[in-house]
């Protein structure tokens, strides 16, 4: 997959994708990123990207052209065809599902703003959607797409090193992660869970599986409306109930 970033901070997003998983993952060839900076569109001696916003108020708002230019830039640069985003606050929150989906194109471009943002009339002309990872403000899209670069990256296949990670994952299923443990079983911070040392593996499912449930009650009571739970997961969901009476 090969993800093209607009951005005036290109370090900012090639730092964030050059380590761990995604940094791996481009090593492999699974992902290319690759910037495109408008301040290398503007066409004035100032090389400017931003101007005052008409009708007044704080900030400055960015110019249609340089982005436009850096836009047509990245298009062009491969012939698959692309989707591309803007990210900002007043986007469609981003999901595990929606990353799942972004996950499977052969291409993106992600379009950072800054400042108070950017000029409506290219984001109704040149941008498909508008993702927000949020309901908080940043001061620019760079690290929410940094953010989503990561997530699409690594469910590109090879990228994590088990399969098995990806599936297992919070939000897979449309449910929280159970709790992880490792060694030492014994420790002054407390005793690893019987059943996760017992060997028994059909009892380890049920227990991890038992411990999602129960968290995304506790936790996330909102992401269950959203499951039909089977007569097991209802079984299992109630004995954790039970569980914490004790
Ligand atoms: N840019 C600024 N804030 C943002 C957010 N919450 N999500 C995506 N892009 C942003």
């Amino acid at each position: 997959m090969r993800i093209d970033v607009v951005t005036l901070f290109p370090e900012f997003v090639q730092g964030c994708a050059g380590i761990g998983v995604i940094g791996r993952a481009q090593e492999r060839g699974l992902l290319q990123v690759q910037t495109w900076n408008p301040r290398d569109y503007a066409t004035d001696n100032y090389r400017r990207v931003d101007e005052r916003p008409f009708g007044g108020g704080p900030g400055m708002v960015m110019l249609i052209d340089p982005l436009r230019a850096a836009l047509t830039a990245a298009r062009t640069a491969a012939p698959a065809p692309v989707r591309i985003a803007y990210m900002s606050p007043q986007g469609t929150r981003l999901t595990q599902d929606k990353v799942v989906e972004l996950a499977q194109r052969e291409r993106l471009i992600l379009l950072c703003g800054r400042y108070e943002g950017v000029d409506e009339r290219l984001l109704q002309h040149e941008v498909d959607e508008e993702i927000s990872i949020g309901d908080y403000v940043l001061s620019g899209g760079e690290l929410a797409a940094a953010v989503l670069i990561d997530a699409i990256g690594r469910l590109q296949e090879g990228a994590l090193n088990d399969v098995q990670s990806a599936q297992q994952d919070s939000f897979a299923d449309g449910l929280l992660d159970c709790p992880h443990y490792t060694r030492p079983e014994a420790h002054e911070l407390g005793k690893v869970p019987d059943v996760l040392t017992s060997g028994d593996h059909a009892a380890i499912r049920r227990w991890r599986r038992k411990q999602s449930l129960g968290r995304t009650w506790v936790r996330r009571p909102d992401l269950l409306t959203g499951v039909e739970l089977k007569v097991e997961d209802k079984k299992l969901l109630l004995e954790f109930q039970e569980d914490i009476k004790k």
